[in-house]
């Protein structure tokens, strides 16, 4: 086996180092530049110029969902509207400790600190296994590298965690309880803003599937040439997340890509795949992507909430009638979220498969 030289990126073994996570790999000494590995073709780079300036997406004050009758109304339309025009917005007056946010993201930072053999105690498993530490997206089909090293736990129905660092259980434990609340207590709003009744989305989440996701992006040497995570859409419902003071994440609003500047003490919410799905594509789910920068660590945590594992997904049948036919085939929740893991990242290319064709 050719020997490992770490002094220049562009020699890394990595028949050898192929689950290497970003920071082990910084930490073994590849600080100049980026290893072929991680270089996107020069048309899949995220260009300064591609991001629009001056637009944002929508702030919801959730406060209003429990408030008077009137103050929940008037949410919900806000909501409906974030939902149709950007499948994307920011939420305010959540209820959340801030100090809550703090410990998460400071125990989230904790596990990757870890040493690589602790880390690899979850490293190279099933897409499903309960605990999963990796990199990438996908490292055993990805044929470009992102700059991302993560960490995915389930959260709901049973709480899984690593074992280190020693107070993450308990703090995770806390900080996804919280999120997942605010996910139900949304979905119930989305679903009146949907003309359906408020339990409808919300019964088919009660019993689902919740993944913590922490991603980890170190500053990297050549930021431009390469991506902290491709653009896609997410495999669920609602995914809620809270990204610490480094900024990089962006979504794409019609054809151009739109920066979410971290603001303190608030939660972005997207819609995902399933959520498309149930509401017939009245809502779709949005492609984002983060960036990563030359100097600081970006750590994002991520809460996806989507149905059980052996649920079957499909529209509601009450938005469908002559004039609005079932745009999506059904399938099982478990099956599309394997598909969706198991593939490199295509933006909103795993949907597609469900689709039905139009009939002329
Ligand atoms: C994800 C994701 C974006 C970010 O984990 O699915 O899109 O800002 N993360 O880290
Ligand atoms: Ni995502």
């Amino acid at each position: 086996m050719a020997a490992v030289v770490f002094e220049s990126g562009k020699n890394v073994d990595y028949a050898h180092d192929h689950m290497k996570g970003v920071k082990d790999l910084l930490d073994a000494g590849v600080t100049n530049s980026v290893p072929d590995k991680y270089v996107f073709p020069e048309n899949r780079r995220p260009s300064v110029a591609q991001v629009v300036q001056g637009e944002s997406i929508p702030i919801i004050d959730i406060s209003g969902l429990d408030g008077s009758q009137h103050e929940r109304l008037q949410t919900i339309q806000s909501l409906a509207q974030a939902c149709a025009d950007w499948g994307f917005f920011r939420v305010i007056n959540h209820g959340i400790e801030e100090s809550l946010i703090g410990s998460m993201l400071d125990v989230a930072h904790q596990f990757f600190l870890l040493s690589s053999e602790e880390k690899m105690k979850y490293g190279n498993r099933d897409v499903l296994d309960p605990v999963r530490y990796g990199t990438s997206f996908n490292a055993k089909v990805d044929q470009i590298f992102n700059w991302r090293d993560y960490l995915k736990h389930f959260c709901h129905p049973v709480m899984q965690t690593p074992d280190n660092p020693p107070n993450y259980r308990d703090v995770a434990g806390q900080y996804f309880k919280e999120t997942r609340k605010m996910a139900l207590k949304l979905m119930a709003a989305i679903s009146e803003s949907l003309g359906l009744q408020p339990s409808y989305i919300e019964t088919v989440f009660r019993e689902g599937l919740q993944v913590g996701i922490v991603n980890f992006y170190p500053g990297c040497p050549e930021p431009e040439l390469t991506m902290g995570i491709a653009p896609h859409s997410d495999h669920g419902g609602l995914t809620i997340l809270f990204q610490n003071e480094v900024g990089g994440l962006q979504v794409r609003h019609k054809d151009h890509w739109v920066a979410v500047e971290p603001v303190p003490n608030t939660f972005v919410v997207n819609l995902g795949d399933h959520l498309e799905i149930v509401s017939n594509g009245r809502y779709k789910s949005v492609e984002h992507r983060a960036v990563v920068n030359a100097e600081r660590t970006r750590i994002s945590i991520a809460s996806a909430n989507g149905p059980a594992l052996h649920a079957l997904i499909f529209p509601a049948p009450q938005l469908i009638d002559e004039t609005h036919p079932p745009l999506y085939r059904s399938m099982l929740y478990g099956e599309y979220l394997r598909l969706q893991q198991s593939t490199e990242l295509i933006g909103k290319g795993n949907l597609d498969l469900l689709k039905i064709p139009k009939q002329e």
